[in-house]
């Protein structure tokens, strides 16, 4: 993989004071207003707010899926504007994605094979990228199975053949097999029953840890952020109203709708702020 070598600074990924406005018809849809978001190296970094609060706007700026019309994306320290398209990109490979529905993000018609390895084969092909042979796609993909604790029986299976989970763990797979130095993750257990989440965001604390991932999160479960996060930021309305270390945030609410996400979704039953693993200073 190309590495563009800069590292200028502690920020794997940032957005600084970026607006992205909408037009729907006549009307502009402010989705986010000013929104400064680091995600230092090697933290998990959760973000939170109710539905239509602007979270998958500002993902989307950060993977250049959405233009922003003011402000920075700045990935390992650099403003990705003041570069040529082809530095850009470099820095974008560093970002990679794993969504809510993993049905929707593998393909149906490839294997468990292909959908880790295709990532892997377009990096290769992309230009001033060092090119991998079949024996090394085939042998990353193996490692990327071992990774996520997939049996090497799965390697032709289609997504239909799987569990949601096990979708999940190819989606982790695929992304991952680039080795990027940030995954940035929407509702990435959402779909899933509480014993998959449990080992999916397990997966995500060990790659973390081995690897020193950064993880930009969005979940609306208090208890997945609790356990996973380093820092929150709270987006109500296309800004954010709160940030701070996930023990402050989530312990102790500044704003009041972070206060009435937690009881949101403590009503939700998701999290009853109590027992071993529910706190956010167990959690660690
Ligand atoms: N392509 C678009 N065109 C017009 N409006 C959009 C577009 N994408 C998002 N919006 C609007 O921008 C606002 C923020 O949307 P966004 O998807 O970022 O919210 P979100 O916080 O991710 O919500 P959710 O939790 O439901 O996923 C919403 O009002 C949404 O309707
Ligand atoms: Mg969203």
């Amino acid at each position: 993989m190309a590495d563009t070598g800069i590292s200028t600074g502690q920020s794997a990924a940032a957005v600084r004071a970026l607006s992205v406005t909408y037009r729907r018809g006549a009307r502009l849809v402010h989705a986010a207003r000013d929104v400064s978001i680091d995600i230092p190296r090697g933290r998990i970094v959760g973000l939170i707010g109710e539905s239509g609060a602007g979270k998958s706007t500002v993902l989307r700026a950060l993977l250049g899926l959405t233009k922003p019309t003011s402000g920075v994306v700045e990935i390992a320290g650099t403003d990705l504007s003041t570069v040529s398209a082809k530095a850009a990109l470099a820095l974008r490979n560093r970002i990679q994605v794993v969504m809510q529905n993993p049905y929707a993000s593998l393909d149906p018609r490839w294997s468990v094979a292909d959908s880790i390895a295709e990532p892997l084969r377009a990096r290769s092909r992309q230009r001033g990228s060092e090119p991998m042979s079949k024996d090394d796609i085939a042998r990353r993909v193996g490692e990327m199975l071992d990774r996520v604790r997939l049996p090497t029986s799965k390697l032709h299976s289609l997504p239909r053949e799987l569990s949601g989970g096990e979708r999940q763990r190819v989606a982790i797979a695929r992304a991952l097999s680039v080795r990027p130095a940030i995954l940035v993750a929407d509702e990435p257990v959402t779909a899933l029953d509480n014993v998959t989440t449990a080992e999916i965001l397990g997966l995500l604390e060990e790659l973390h840890a081995e690897v020193g991932l950064a993880i930009l999160i969005v979940s609306h479960s208090m208890s997945v952020i609790a356990q996973l996060a380093d820092d929150v930021h709270v987006m109500q309305d296309g800004r954010v109203v709160e940030s701070g270390s996930a023990e402050s945030v989530l312990d102790h609410p500044q704003h009041p709708h972070t206060a009435m996400l937690i009881a949101a979704s403590r009503y939700l039953d998701e999290w009853d702020g109590s027992g071993p693993e529910l706190t956010t200073a167990a959690a660690r």
